[in-house]
């Protein structure tokens, strides 16, 4: 078996997969999504704090399978430095006691696999990653190597979601709570914001106008916002994911692709679920999603891609792990 650790943002989990034929074994991730809330976005010292009670918790629990594994997978990048230190430091621990070696997993990697949890991998494909921390585009060619395709210069998908429902007073995390939200607009030319970089050929993100429209839309409310919100939420979510649909059509006429995966946390939108699944038929082009469960972090992604590693045995041992929070590094 390989074990998965994920604690690089906000949810602590794990996972133990079958590495032979990818059989779930166990999985479950405290979220601490309720504790972060009352703050309207994550606080790196109550995540670590959070994080140290969870993650021994969650290895009580699979005590019984301790003598099946073989190695430990753990996310040593990219995320908050506090969050990652607190997994990469129970998996250093727990590699000593059971005598198993380690393998580092790249955060924005696992989120790839989520496309391949019962599978093997299938590439090449051209990914969409949307997440609180990414909004990338990427192409995976047949050896391998990932291209960035395009990025965002500013915020993310998810984050520009998040940022909207905290200054609504709606709580975190937001993209769920502004998507739910949206279904109930009353008025759905209410607001019009400005879709970003239309019309420009860059093949590029950009979150913070939106939001800065946004802001000044919420704050002209004035009594008015509560019977607003939805409206303003409805606008936000349209705007935002035709954004990232207009770039997605300059890509998909320049690369080729004949296979397209959609993962990341964000990519539970459904808008943005049914508005890619028409652009691939038009283009003829395979879909795969990450299962609704699996969108937002979780150990299984890990341990998932950390059994690629095993398989090719790139593991490492205590002294040799550390952790990259910044990592640009990105490599199956
Ligand atoms: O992948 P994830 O769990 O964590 C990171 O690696 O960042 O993604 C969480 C992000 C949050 O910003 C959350 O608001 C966003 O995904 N998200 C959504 C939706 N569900 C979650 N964003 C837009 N629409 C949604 N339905
Ligand atoms: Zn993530």
């Amino acid at each position: 078996m390989i074990l998965g650790i994920e604690s690089s943002c906000d949810d602590s989990s794990v996972a133990l997969i079958n590495s032979k034929n990818l059989e779930l074994i166990y999985h479950k991730k405290i979220s601490q999504e309720l504790e972060h809330s009352v703050y309207g976005g994550v606080v790196p010292e109550l995540a670590a704090r959070l994080h140290t009670q969870a993650l021994p918790a969650l290895l009580n629990d699979i005590k019984p399978y301790f003598k099946q594994i073989k190695a430990i997978a753990v996310t040593n990048e990219p995320g908050l430095s506090v969050s990652l230190i607190s997994g990469v430091s129970m998996a250093k621990s727990l590699s000593i006691a059971l005598d198993v070696p380690l393998i580092a997993v790249n955060h924005l990697v696992g989120h790839i696999y989520s496309l391949f949890l019962n599978s093997e991998i299938s590439i090449p494909i051209g990914i969409l990653l949307v997440s609180g921390g990414h909004t990338l585009v990427l192409n995976i060619d047949k050896d391998g190597c990932i291209e960035i395709l395009a990025q965002t210069s500013d915020d993310s998908f998810g984050e520009s979601f998040d940022k909207v429902a905290k200054m609504m007073g709606l709580g975190y995390p937001g993209g769920a709570i502004i998507s739910h939200l949206a279904q109930s607009a009353s008025d759905k030319e209410k607001f019009k914001f400005s879709i970003p970089l239309r019309g420009d050929k860059r093949l590029e993100y950009s979150f913070s106008g939106l939001k800065n429209a946004a802001r000044l839309a919420i704050e002209a409310q004035g009594e008015n916002l509560q019977a607003n919100k939805a409206n303003i939420a409805y606008a936000f979510e349209q705007t935002a994911c035709a954004h990232i649909m207009d770039k997605l059509k300059l890509i998909f006429k320049e690369q080729n692709f004949k296979h397209f995966g959609v993962v990341g946390g964000a990519s539970a939108n459904p808008i943005l679920r049914r508005n890619i699944s028409e652009l691939c038929k038009d283009f003829d082009c395979k879909l795969t999603l990450a299962p609704l469960e699996f969108c937002s972090d979780n150990a299984l992604m890990i341990a998932r891609a950390g059994r690629e590693k095993f398989l090719r045995k790139e593991t490492l041992n205590h002294k040799e792990l550390d952790i990259s929070p910044k990592s640009r590094n990105l490599k199956l």
